[in-house]
């Protein structure tokens, strides 16, 4: 970021995680909504950020569609990516939503167990609620608080998810299943040591479902796995963990 010439001001307030970072910027954008822009990377917050997001990452699907359908001469039996607030997933699965036969799957971080408190699998175990001016699934304290939250993917942390997310869940259109860190290490070395792609600890959610789901799928079933990104910035961080 510093690089492409941002100022960054780290989060430090609260659990200093997305969830801080995003109150953060809203408090600072409505000092002066006149001349600041706020921008958001994920598909949540009020309208129109979640509509913004979604339109533009939309080209990851509609890419994604024209390839498969060239290579493999039919569409594929499942997608999948992993899930925070939902950008990747929602661009990769806009593309598909009419192709009733292409089933969907998001990958919400399960972390350290859905059985403890270090999670963050919203739509797995939140309730319906409002965050960030958005009404979606929500983790929540016992007092109605945003629920600290937990991933080894920092990309994933967040209490809330995209508003069309809890839609796609209510209608039964997508399915969320969880993957924890462990799992998501696991697949993280699979990845990198079978294909050569290090993916990053967030995408490693949905490669870790890929692997647990392809060997109960007969051979000519297909799962396309979106990699929402590279896993070179958690290099250092994965290889310190393993003790490589
Ligand atoms: C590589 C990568 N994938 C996925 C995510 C999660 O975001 P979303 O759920 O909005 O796709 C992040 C968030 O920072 C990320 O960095």
């Amino acid at each position: 970021m510093k690089i492409l010439g941002c100022d960054l001001i780290p989060v430090t307030r609260g659990t200093a995680t997305l969830k801080d970072a995003v109150d953060s910027a809203f408090e600072e954008y409505l000092k002066d909504p006149e001349n600041f822009i706020y921008a958001i990377g994920s598909v949540v917050g009020p309208h129109p950020f979640p509509k913004m997001v979604r339109d533009f990452q939309a080209i990851i699907g509609t890419e994604a569609r024209e390839q498969f359908l060239s290579r493999h001469g039919k569409l594929p039996d499942y997608l999948t990516a992993c899930v925070g607030g939902g950008c990747n997933a929602i661009g990769l699965f806009t593309a598909f939503l009419n192709d009733d036969q292409v089933k969907m799957v998001g990958v919400e971080p399960a972390g350290k167990g859905l059985d403890t408190d270090k999670h963050s699998a919203t739509l797995t175990l939140g309730k319906p609620g409002q965050i960030h001016g958005m009404r979606c699934y929500v983790l929540e304290t016992e007092d109605g608080e945003p629920m600290p939250v937990h991933s080894i993917a920092s990309g994933l942390d967040y209490p809330g998810v995209g508003p069309q997310h809890a839609y796609l869940k209510d209608l039964g259109r997508v399915q969320y299943e969880t993957a924890t860190d462990q799992e998501c290490l696991d697949a993280f070395i699979t990845l990198s040591r079978v294909e050569g792609i290090i993916p990053a600890l967030e995408s490693s959610h949905a490669v870790a479902w890929a692997i647990r789901t392809a060997p109960t799928l007969s051979t000519d079933q297909t799962i396309l796995v979106n990699i929402s990104g590279r896993g070179d910035k958690d290099a250092d961080y994965v290889a310190d963990l393993l003790g490589l």
